[in-house]
């Protein structure tokens, strides 16, 4: 091996430089795992590179440590309305307040992750971008803020920042071709490489009579290698609606045979084709209009796009498609093909998986609701939803992957009570979760609070619960029918009827889980947590939310809301 004398004293203080940046903390706040996996991903680079790393959950970082930091690498994404995810929440607080220390020594840089169909698109990772910079520390390469389909951006980040830390930022060596028996073997399918999955049952879980439709969905993983835990979900690539496509092609008289590139790599695909599988024409975002605006003669869109319309643009986006919007701007100037590079690539949809692998080895089930509703006098449909409940028979195949959840997994101790909350569709991953323990003889007692409209037409997978209430594999149940009575009934009511014992099951160490909708129900199930926690334990407010962040913080209160 020949080495390279230092020649000068530049020279040595450059690598004396190098050497001192091989300390790195990587933070992540994930909710659904894909800040985490990249996280990972990350530490893992760096660490083949020599470099000391140090990768934690926010939750799990202690914030009295950031002033012995010199460089920290933060992965986080956004929720909803801007929320941060749950793990990132202490942290995010703690850092927001007056008792965030200055920060002169620290380098760091933010990688945000969100969705530019929301108004706060990556909020979170551009707070604490903003803050790190105000509390004193220096910004070691920029932010970079990622959309649904972050892969691109997230690797550019990845080799600014090792560009910054002066690691090597070739791709590190693989060490495929190995076989360690002790490792599971590795499905060569993942969300950039689907599983063309076939299709086994189809079923509508609503009686007849019901304002709802509900698909049961099996789908075969034979041959794929693809492995999942209770609490992991489905990602499941759609397809636009023929009738949307046909629509827009023939509004701005379009070729439906024309040759479109579809990737990067300039891959061609019949223009029809390319907008029923690889895009994005259900939603608007403002970036899309930004670009839109260039592409058409309309004054009125122009004008819609200037930054003090902001309002305005919002309340067009809403419920509104690209057919609307093509319709609403005419005249274009723009090809098909320059239009369609201006669309954000089809986002797979992921849904909480309903089965176990131990009882339905290479199976996965899903619980999908179908998404109808008219808007701006049109028939609008959930693109996954429709797709899987109107045009995918028995025998079909949709392309599949595997979302790995790390934030919504079973106890690793089978002893551990839990409490489930699912109202609706949110009931999907408890079947999941009793199935596994029922399978796996798991002792711990068990809690489901359900919840729908009707009782009648309604009630997902009824036998089922019933036969484990029966077995003992679920210790109680107790059901919320909305509808069925003059006052709504929800989840949450259910519990505060039971606030006694649910306290009771929380002092023996239960953990709790809450899936399903995220903005009303999810939200006032927390509050309700927080009130029996007052009412049963006597505590204050305070001491409720510290209780229950605490829950979080040991992964013992755990949430896949949507
Ligand atoms: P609703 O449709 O009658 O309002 C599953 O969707 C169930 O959740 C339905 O019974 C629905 O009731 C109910 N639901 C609606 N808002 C809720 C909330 N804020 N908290 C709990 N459940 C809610």
């Amino acid at each position: 091996v020949s080495q390279i004398e230092p020649t000068n004293g530049a020279v040595q203080s450059l690598s004396a430089q190098a050497a001192i940046s091989r300390e790195v903390t990587i933070l992540f706040g994930s909710q659904t795992g894909n800040s985490q996996r990249l996280a990972k991903e990350l530490s893992g680079q760096l660490d083949k590179q020599g470099v000391q790393v140090t990768l934690a959950s926010m939750s799990d970082f202690k914030p009295n440590n950031l002033k012995k930091l010199q460089h920290l690498l933060i992965l986080v994404s956004t929720h909803g309305e801007g929320d941060p995810p749950d793990n990132a929440l202490p942290f995010y607080e703690f850092l927001h307040s007056k008792r965030a220390p200055r920060l002169e020594e620290l380098r760091y840089s933010v990688l945000s992750l969100g969705d530019s169909s929301y108004e706060f698109f990556c909020k979170t990772g551009i707070d604490f971008d903003l803050r790190l910079e105000e509390l004193g520390a220096t910004r070691l390469s920029p932010r970079v803020d990622c959309d649904v389909d972050y892969d691109d951006s997230a690797a550019l980040w990845f080799e600014s920042v090792k560009g910054a830390l002066s690691v090597n930022s070739a791709a590190p060596s693989s060490s495929s071709g190995e076989t360690n028996l002790s490792v599971p073997v590795q499905s060569a399918y993942s969300r950039t490489n689907p599983f063309q999955a076939e299709l086994l049952e189809n079923l509508n879980l609503n009686g007849r009579g019901s304002q709802r439709e509900t698909r049961h969905l099996e789908i075969s993983l034979e041959g794929s290698n693809l492995q999942y835990e209770p609490g992991d979900c489905l990602g499941i690539y759609p397809e636009n609606h023929p009738d949307l496509v046909n629509q827009l092609i023939a509004t701005m008289g379009w070729t439906p045979e024309e040759p479109i590139p579809v990737n990067k790599n300039g891959d061609l695909l019949p223009l029809r084709e390319a907008l029923l599988r690889h895009f994005e024409i259900t939603v608007l975002t403002k970036p899309l209009l930004e670009q839109a605006a260039k592409l058409s003669s309309s004054a009125k869109l122009r004008e819609l796009v200037e930054p003090e319309r902001e309002q305005e643009l919002r309340a067009y986006l809403k419920e509104r498609d690209l057919l609307d919007l093509v319709q609403d701007f005419s005249p274009w100037e723009a090809t098909a093909a320059q239009f369609v590079s201006i669309l954000r690539k089809m986002p797979a949809r992921l849904y909480s998986i309903a089965s176990s692998s131990k009882v339905n080895p290479d199976e996965v089930h899903v619980t999908i609701r179908t998404v109808r509703y008219e808007a701006h006098g049109r028939d609008r449909y959930g693109v996954c939803s429709v797709y899987s409940s109107e045009r995918v028979k028995p025998g079909d195949s949709l392309r599949v992957y595997i979302h790995d959840n790390p934030n919504f997994k079973l106890p690793a101790n089978p002893e551990t009570p839990i409490i489930m909350i699912g109202p609706g569709t949110g009931v999907a991953p408890f079947r999941a979760f009793l199935q596994d323990r029922e399978e796996s003889g798991a002792t711990g007692k068990t809690w489901l609070f359900y919840g729908d409209q009707h009782f009648l037409t309604d009630f997902l997978y009824q036998i089922e619960w019933q036969k484990w209430l029966n077995d003992g594999v679920l210790t109680r149940m107790d059901v919320a029918f909305s509808r069925d009575t003059d006052k709504k009934v929800y989840v949450q009511h259910r519990m505060l009827e039971k606030s006694r014992e649910l306290f009771q099951w929380l002092q023996d160490g239960a953990s709790v889980y809450v899936c399903g909708d995220e903005k009303h129900m999810a939200h006032d199930v927390h509050a309700v947590l927080g009130t029996i926690l007052e009412r049963e334990g006597g505590m204050t407010s305070e001491q409720a939310a510290a209780y229950l962040a605490e829950m979080q913080q040991q992964r013992r209160y755990q949430r896949d809301v949507y």
